[in-house]
């Protein structure tokens, strides 16, 4: 894309503190950002958001000392709060000065992320690679979200009818995981990212018991960048080597 967009710019909304420890191995890996920053040919822009505040000065402190000439801005909370903070640190797209977005979405659970951030980041040309925590959230805790007191699905999937679907779909015998997808694929799908189905998402487990933690989606406005996520997921291996 470098050679057609003037300006590409990488959004990571859940950024983390740049580096992780691997808990059952105390090994230490880089996190999203510094994987984003270290690709042969960076992003024109870095725009990372992170809620925790000793988080976002790692990052920043890690940042600085390891890719000090790029050009990267830091926002300090809640991502769907701060949007229009984030909205405003994308450079204006122009006929002459084209910007394409990339915006990772790696929230811990559910209740991290409202689908209204990402239809306001969507106004922009942006393709998103969202972790939806089918395995380790939606299904382990499924009664407590099934409350009617609970938002969090519909926040989420931004399908405030949601309750109503899903006896249907668990008659037919889909696990509420794969419902939850649909339903998210389905609202991205009403804001014009049409290609992605719950089946193009990857699922990653965990490696020792071999249970469903999460799905990784990608969405484009574009057929070509389903090429581009076809090829990556062919490259990919479970959990671990993504991280
Ligand atoms: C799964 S971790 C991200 C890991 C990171 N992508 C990486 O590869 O290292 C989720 C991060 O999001 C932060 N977080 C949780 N809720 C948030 C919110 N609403 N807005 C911004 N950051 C949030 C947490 O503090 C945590 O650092």
């Amino acid at each position: 894309m470098k050679d057609k967009w003037q300006c590409r710019v990488y959004i990571d909304l859940f950024s983390g503190a740049g580096r992780a420890r691997i808990k059952e191995t105390g090994k230490i890996v880089d996190g999203s950002p510094l994987i984003a920053l270290g690709i042969d040919d960076p992003f024109d822009r870095y725009i990372f958001c992170e809620e925790d505040a000793t988080n976002i000065d790692a990052l920043r402190k890690r940042v600085m000392t390891d890719y000090p000439s790029l050009d990267t801005h830091f926002v300090h909370g809640d991502a769907n709060k701060a949007v229009d903070e984030i909205l405003a640190k994308i450079p204006q797209h122009s006929p002459i000065y084209k910007v394409l977005g990339f915006c990772f979405v790696d929230p811990f659970k559910i209740d991290n992320l409202k689908f209204t951030t990402l239809k306001r980041l969507s106004a922009k040309y942006m393709d998103f690679l969202v972790l939806i925590p089918t395995g380790m959230d939606a299904r382990r805790n499924v009664s407590y979200y099934m409350k009617y007191n609970s938002k969090h699905i519909e926040e989420f999937t931004g399908r405030p009818n949601w309750r109503d679907e899903w006896p249907e779909a668990e008659a037919r015998g889909e696990n509420f995981g794969l419902f939850f997808i649909k339903q998210f694929c389905t609202s991205m799908a009403d804001i014009g990212y049409k290609y992605t189905t719950a089946e193009a998402s990857v699922e990653i487990r965990s490696t020792e018991k071999n249970l469903p933690l999460y799905r990784l989606a990608f969405f484009s406005k574009h057929p070509l960048g389903h090429k581009f996520w076809g090829e990556a997921k062919k490259y990919s291996s479970p959990q671990l080597d993504l991280f």
